[in-house]
């Protein structure tokens, strides 16, 4: 998914190149509602039935002069509360084009006009109303996929039965219709318009690769393209036109224009959905062969937006040359429904205005949904071939599926859930103690298995019915903490140990009879259990106690070893030593050297694994950081002999210089190169210094290029084992090194390493934690917490910065990474600093796959690098805004729609960005 996405952003030139040579497109699904097969149609696009879509009833229509296969037949769907979906997978961050339509045909001979609502996910599509038998309505939109699937439903039928012809899905390359305002609004088409059509065809697949329907503007219908200026005739060409690589539009469309041959070009059209703000690009190229003396220059008008008269256009200018696409437009602008509009020629220009296209589009807000979305989407995932999981769409809205109820608030969240007797296995799937606002929960008379989890998130939860399962363990004393719990019904499981007291002192229904193994109370054979676990608790607690003695002891004389090696040893045995060391290419340094240059330790500048860092400064002048090991720890001594053989035998640009090391007077010294800028984690959460999006990218990348030096370009890989913000130090020039091999350890080549678990709480890694089994995963674990404190500017772990259901960075990000929301946990302090929010995207979703419970579906060092690059690229590239030309932006003047200006004093052409 992520590769897909960079190679479109990097190799634009090369997908087009392949798309125009390869016959049918990838990212195509075409779906023929109540079809029974799969075929090919007339102009080569594929379509397949909807015969695996559970729901609904299918028909056949028969109208005059319709004879496409897709037309024939339809899925129409019962008119009741429900809603009925169909959904597609899709790569996230991706644009598709969706194009859903409609012929009714009278299929139920009832003649009654159904009309019904279409939904994308939670969000209004639109309302069809169908007002002809006979005539097929066609919806399209356009939209980032922000999540791996998209559902189209339909619901709330006011008339009639919904139905639903065709469904088309197509994948846009690149940056084509990237807005700035998609991660808010879908784009939904009201007018895309071929201009000087040679026929009332409208153009589309093989000739636009993308498959955009371009109507052609001799259809008529009402008010639609009226008021059209006498002089207005059609010309074409059958030269090459060059559209740039977007193709938008094809070149088919481009080879044919109106021209106003007396001066002006008028049009008035219905816009669907209108008024509102949309998005409205013109399509220009110069298809007619003007000698050098002419000109073609004109404006547009619309009545009451003067400030769109302002700009002139020139196609041969704007676009040099002459076949080449100029398309100037508006991202944002605000449009009547009755539209009319007029481009007028300059008095200065020798030819009327041209027009070959338009496309006008109407944002339409973005419903996130309910609040549970991410987590039922989880759920049903255990049942993927069960009907609940069939249901498709958001949980709660535009209508909730069949077994949940919802709250009613704007983003609902579920409050009951309704699968008694649904036939489930396995576990209880934890994500049902994720529903914050669960009320009831009814998973009775099922064949669950394993134990009852902690509900205790679910603070609201009032009635729950287990029984008649086959759960097992024991009645979880987390039950007792339910403030609202007034119902709890687990008879008939195979539940054992003992009733917790506290639920037997509750005033609730309760009832946990049928379970063979639940005792009320401690019986006395238990107590003699205890009794022996007890004593047996108490040996091995002697017994540790003595271990530890020892322990100690041994570690008094294996320093008073160290301290004089070259007395103990014989000379071989010295130089075995320290090769096992490794120090033969580390510098020794004197204590006394060492005092001297950090003024006998008098500057503290930080206390990093088990040591406190000193400044110093050298004769020669060099700056040092001087890091004096705790001594009084076993693990000290060892730390230290680890960290002076890994860090001699390490040189790379993003790890922090190791000097050299001391050890003396029971002393053991480290020291490094000295970094002035501090740590990462001062900068990101200190009041003052603040990094834009940029710099924390270049900082992701340095401390990426250095942690995977450490997993691949070491023999034995070394697992980092703690990293965090605090340990990445930032130099003279702001460049990243990661410090601390402190809790560093060379990996054992073919096999996991088993050690004890350190690290430092919010970074991490769970796995490790939990299998104690140490790779270069847990750093990646580590360094995707790093990368959501770099988006968030926020600390891994707080009680009160993620809001009420999250205490951790990861599963806050992650929820709101999976809803499409990155703004939410975008720093504050980012704003405006980002060029291309589909970099943060980028990196949001590296990390994500960084914390993943199965490391490996982790990615690897070198995959999180590269990603970051890729992010870094799109950051440096212009954005796209920038490389489409648009209008001017509007200048505050007060003239008149028809001043003088509009039949054109010389004005020459305003204010239009450069590009080429
Ligand atoms: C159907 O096509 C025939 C001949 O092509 C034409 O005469 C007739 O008007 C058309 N009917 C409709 C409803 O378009
Ligand atoms: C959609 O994706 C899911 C999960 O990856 C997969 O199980 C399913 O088969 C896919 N469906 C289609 C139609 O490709
Ligand atoms: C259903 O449609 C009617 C009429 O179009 C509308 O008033 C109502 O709000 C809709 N209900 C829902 C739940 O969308
Ligand atoms: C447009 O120009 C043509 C010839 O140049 C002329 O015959 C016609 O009357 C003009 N139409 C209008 C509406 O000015
Ligand atoms: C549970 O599973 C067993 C065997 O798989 C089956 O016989 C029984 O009917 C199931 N019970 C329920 C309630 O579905
Ligand atoms: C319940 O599930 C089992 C196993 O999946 C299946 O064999 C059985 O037929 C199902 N029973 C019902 C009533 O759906
Ligand atoms: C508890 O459940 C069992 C089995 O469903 C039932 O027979 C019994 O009457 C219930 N007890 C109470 C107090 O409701």
């Amino acid at each position: 998914m992520a590769s897909s996405l960079r190679f479109v952003f990097l190799h634009l030139v090369v997908v087009v190149v392949f798309s125009a040579a390869n016959a049918q497109m990838p990212g195509f699904v075409s779906i023929d509602c109540g079809g029974t097969e799969k075929y090919v149609d007339d102009i080569g696009l594929e379509w397949a039935p909807d015969t695996q879509f559970i729901f609904g009833e299918t028909a056949k229509v028969s109208i005059p002069n319709e004879s496409r296969r897709q037309y024939a037949t339809l899925r129409y769907f019962p008119a009741n509360e429900r809603k009925y979906c169909y959904t597609f997978n899709v790569t996230t961050r991706t644009r598709y084009l969706i194009r859903a339509s409609f012929l009714y045909g009278n299929f139920d001979n009832s003649s009654v006009f159904p009309q019904f609502d279409l939904y994308i996910g939670a969000s209004h599509w639109s309302t069809i109303v169908i007002y002809d038998e006979n005539k097929i309505i066609s919806k399209e939109m356009i939209m980032l996929a922000s999540s791996p699937t998209i559902s189209v439903c339909l619901s709330n039928a006011t008339t009639g039965q919904p139905f639903i012809s065709t469904l088309e899905l197509r994948l846009f390359n690149g940056s084509l219709y990237y807005t700035e305002y998609e991660a808010e609004f879908f784009l939904s088409l009201s007018a895309r318009i071929n201009f000087g059509a040679q026929s009332t065809d409208s153009v589309r697949y093989p000739d636009d690769p993308f498959d955009r329907i371009w109507e052609s503007d001799s259809i008529r219908k009402p008010n639609y393209l009226v008021d059209v200026d006498p002089g207005t005739t059609n010309v074409s060409t059958n030269m090459a036109i060059d559209v740039n690589l977007n193709e938008r539009p094809p070149q088919k469309v481009m080879q044919t224009a109106v021209v106003g041959q007396n001066g002006t070009l008028t049009y008035r059209l219905n816009l669907e959905g209108f008024p509102g703000c949309g998005w409205a690009f013109s399509y220009f190229a110069e298809i007619e062969d003007l000698n050098p003396t002419e000109t073609r220059r004109f404006k547009l008008f619309i009545p009451g937006m003067a400030d769109v008269s302002k700009p002139t256009v020139d196609v041969e200018e704007n676009a040099p040359g002459k076949y080449r696409l100029y398309e100037p437009g508006y991202y944002n602008i605000s449009l009547p429904f009755v539209f009319s509009f007029a481009f007028v020629k300059t008095n200065d220009s020798s030819r009327g205005p041209i027009l070959n296209a338009l496309e006008i589009y109407k944002y339409l807000p973005i419903n996130f949904g309910s609040q549970d979305a991410s987590v039922m989407a989880s759920f049903v995932s255990h049942y993927p071939f069960a009907d609940l999981a069939q249901e498709g769409g958001d949980p709660c809205l535009p209508a909730p599926w069949s077994w949940v109820q919802c709250s009613s608030d704007p983003q609902p969240k579920i409050v009951s859930i309704m699968l008694s007797g649904k036939n489930l296995t396995g576990n209880i799937p934890l994500e049902l103690t994720r529903l914050s606002g669960l009320v009831e929960l009814w998973l009775n008379n099922n064949n669950l298995t394993s134990s009852i989890p902690n509900f205790s998130g679910c603070l609201n939860l009032r009635i729950i019915h287990l029984e008649n399962n086959q759960l097992a363990g024991s009645l979880p004393s987390s039950l007792t903490d339910l403030p609202s719990l007034t119902e709890l019904y687990v008879q008939n499981n195979m539940l054992s140990g003992v009733v917790p007291r506290g639920l037997l002192d509750k005033k609730i229904v309760f009832n946990y009879t049928g379970n063979m193994y639940l005792r009320k109370e401690r019986n006395a054979r238990t107590d003699i259990v205890i009794v022996l676990c007890s004593v047996l608790g108490a040996a091995l607690f002697v017994g540790a106690i003595l271990c530890y003695y020892l322990l100690a002891h041994k570690k008094i004389k294996f320093f008073s070893e160290e301290d004089d090696l070259t007395k103990v040893l014989p000379p071989t045995k010295l130089i075995s030593s320290f090769s096992e060391l490794g120090t033969e290419t580390a510098h020794r340094y004197t204590l006394s050297y060492l005092e001297e240059a950090t003024g006998n330790f008098a500057k503290r500048i930080g206390s990093g694994g088990f040591g406190i860092v000193y400044y110093g400064k050298t004769k020669d002048g060099k700056e040092i950081a001087v890091k004096v090991l705790l001594n009084d720890s076993y693990q000290g001594t060892r730390q230290f002999k680890n960290e002076v053989s890994l860090l001699s035998r390490i040189h790379h640009r993003n790890l922090v210089a190791f000097l050299g090391y001391c050890q003396q007077e029971g002393k053991n010294i480290l020291v490094y190169e000295f970094m002035h800028n501090g740590t990462l984690k001062e900068h990101l959460h200190a009041q003052e210094k603040h990094f834009g999006w940029i710099k924390r990218l270049e900082i992701a990348e340095d401390s990426a290029r250095g942690i995977e030096y450490l997993h691949t370009g070491c023999t034995p890989t070394i697992i980092h084992r703690d990293l965090k913000t605090s340990n990445i130090l930032l130099d003279k020039n702001m460049r990243a090194k990661v410090s601390d091999f402190g809790l560093s350890k060379p990996a054992v080549e073919d096999s996991h390493v088993s050690s004890m678990v350190r690290g430092t709480l919010g970074y991490l890694d769970p796995e490790y934690y939990t299998s104690q089994q140490l790779t270069e995963k847990s750093d990646v674990y580590s360094f995707g917490i790093i990368l959501l404190e770099l988006i968030s500017g926020k600390e891994p772990i707080s009680g009160t910065s993620f809001g009420e259901k999250f205490r951790n960075i990861g599963p806050w990000a992650k929820f709101y990474y999976e809803s499409g929301n990155i703004e939410a946990i975008v720093d504050p302090l980012l704003q405006g600093t980002y060029n291309d929010i589909q970099s943060i995207w980028k990196i949001a979703e590296t990390a994500v796959r960084c914390l993943k419970q199965d490391i490996s579906l982790r990615p690897s060092t070198s995959e999180v690098l590269k990603e970051i690059q890729d992010a870094l690229a799109l950051e440096r590239a212009p954005t796209c805004e920038k490389t489409e030309k648009s209008f001017a932006p509007a200048l505050s003047i007060d003239a008149k729609y028809a001043d003088d200006s509009i039949l054109g004093s010389p004005t020459g052409s305003l204010g239009y960005p450069e590009l080429r």
